[in-house]
């Protein structure tokens, strides 16, 4: 059996320190905010490369308190892409706002920029990039657009932690792009929590100010409220365990980028379509999505050979039933929805081992050829 994810093998790895760090919160007895959440947010927005990190509950937080602290509110629209978790467009309707979907690009899942501009209108607020599956979004083009509408742009960033891209002629990363960006450490991560976890990040002092009062119930003074805000701390307990894990996320990403150079050297002579890294691009492969206009013999070959494997996405956000309202139809995103219909991922993760891979390489390579 070939796992789509084994979070047990990192465990194991790096048991000692995590047992550790976990006993020494517990008997620090500061589990709300404190040293560990400082460490933590400190660490990383040194490895990203930003000013500012402020750890949250989540990445569906991180994302909500970054529109509203950008002043995201009822009736003003946000443009996103359609092929990418529900939680990116879903922050922007909890805010009373309006999700508006532009097209993607067929080779990296990533919002086209080519589409961004005919749907800003005078109710748009901001442009939410996602950097889906570990590739950046091509943000070179949404900031210049961004920056000619006067929009704030806020990243996505949640799938890819460590993935980089040459910005005005210099490598940057994911956290750093854009005017706010937002992080998952939902456990399946590149760099993961063992539970639920998310940051913001930001080089706009103002802007880190306000999520950090907006994830203690709005308030800068204790007791007193300013704004409407959330509790949505990141939690001790996960901030001691992703010290511990974060100076190994490089170590991990590298561990993804080896693997995925392994299946394009087995796969690279199927009529399938391996991920691609573009130009200047650092792709960190949160997944190894490959696309078939015949997948289900490969799938059912995965299966066969119980290798593990998933659609990431099955449905695109604007023909979800709880979007329903917003009065979109099928038709009007082809690359999204052909994407939809195609994409399959394969098991990627760092501590992957290599005969496993080959046996999931062989498993597609078997469906393959039930398909030909
Ligand atoms: C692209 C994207 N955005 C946002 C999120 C939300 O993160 P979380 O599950 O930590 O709330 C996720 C992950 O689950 C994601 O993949």
């Amino acid at each position: 059996m070939v796992p789509l994810l084994d979070l047990t093998r990192q465990y194991q790895e790096l048991k000692p320190e995590l047992d550790a760090a976990v006993l020494s919160l517990l008997a620090s007895g500061q589990y709300v905010l404190g040293p560990a959440v400082e460490e933590f947010e400190n660490t990383a927005a040194k490895s990203l490369g930003v000013q500012h990190a402020i750890g949250v509950a989540n990445g569906t937080d991180a994302l909500q308190l970054s529109l509203q602290a950008l002043g995201v509110g009822d009736g003003d629209e946000v443009i996103t892409a359609p092929f990418t978790f529900i939680a990116t467009a879903e922050v922007v309707s909890q805010l009373g706002a309006k999700p508006v979907f532009c097209d993607i690009s067929a080779d990296t899942f990533n919002i086209d920029p080519a589409q961004i501009e005919a749907a800003i209108t005078p109710q748009t607020k901001a442009i939410v990039p996602v950097h889906l599956f570990g590739h950046p979004a091509p943000m070179n083009e949404i900031n210049e657009i961004a920056r000619r509408h006067g929009l704030p742009v806020l990243t996505d960033a949640a799938q890819s932690w460590g993935a980089a891209l040459e910005v005005d002629g210099k490598m940057q990363s994911c956290g750093a792009m854009g005017d706010i960006a937002s992080f998952s450490f939902f456990p399946s991560k590149n760099l993961g929590a063992c539970g639920e976890g998310g940051l913001v990040t930001t080089g706009d002092a103002e802007l880190a100010e306000k999520v950090r009062m907006l994830r203690v119930h709005g308030q800068r003074r204790r007791y007193i409220h300013d704004e409407i805000g959330y509790n949505s701390r990141l939690h001790s307990l996960q901030a001691a365990i992703l010290n511990v894990k974060l100076p190994h996320a490089k170590r991990w990403n590298d561990a993804r980028r080896a693997n995925a150079a392994r299946y394009a050297e087995m796969l690279s002579d199927l009529p399938i379509e391996l991920p691609v890294e573009r130009e200047g691009a650092h792709h960190v492969y949160h997944q190894y999505t490959l696309r078939s206009s015949n997948r289900e013999p490969i799938c059912e070959a995965l299966t066969k050979a119980e290798v593990g494997w998933a659609i990431y996405y099955p449905m695109c956000l604007h023909l979800q039933p709880v979007f329903e309202n917003l009065g979109y139809r099928e038709g009007q995103f082809p690359v999204a929805e052909t994407a939809a219909r195609e994409v399959l991922s394969l098991p990627i993760f760092p501590e992957l081992r290599a005969d496993e891979l080959e046996e999931a390489a062989a498993a597609v390579r078997a469906g393959c050829e039930t398909a030909a």
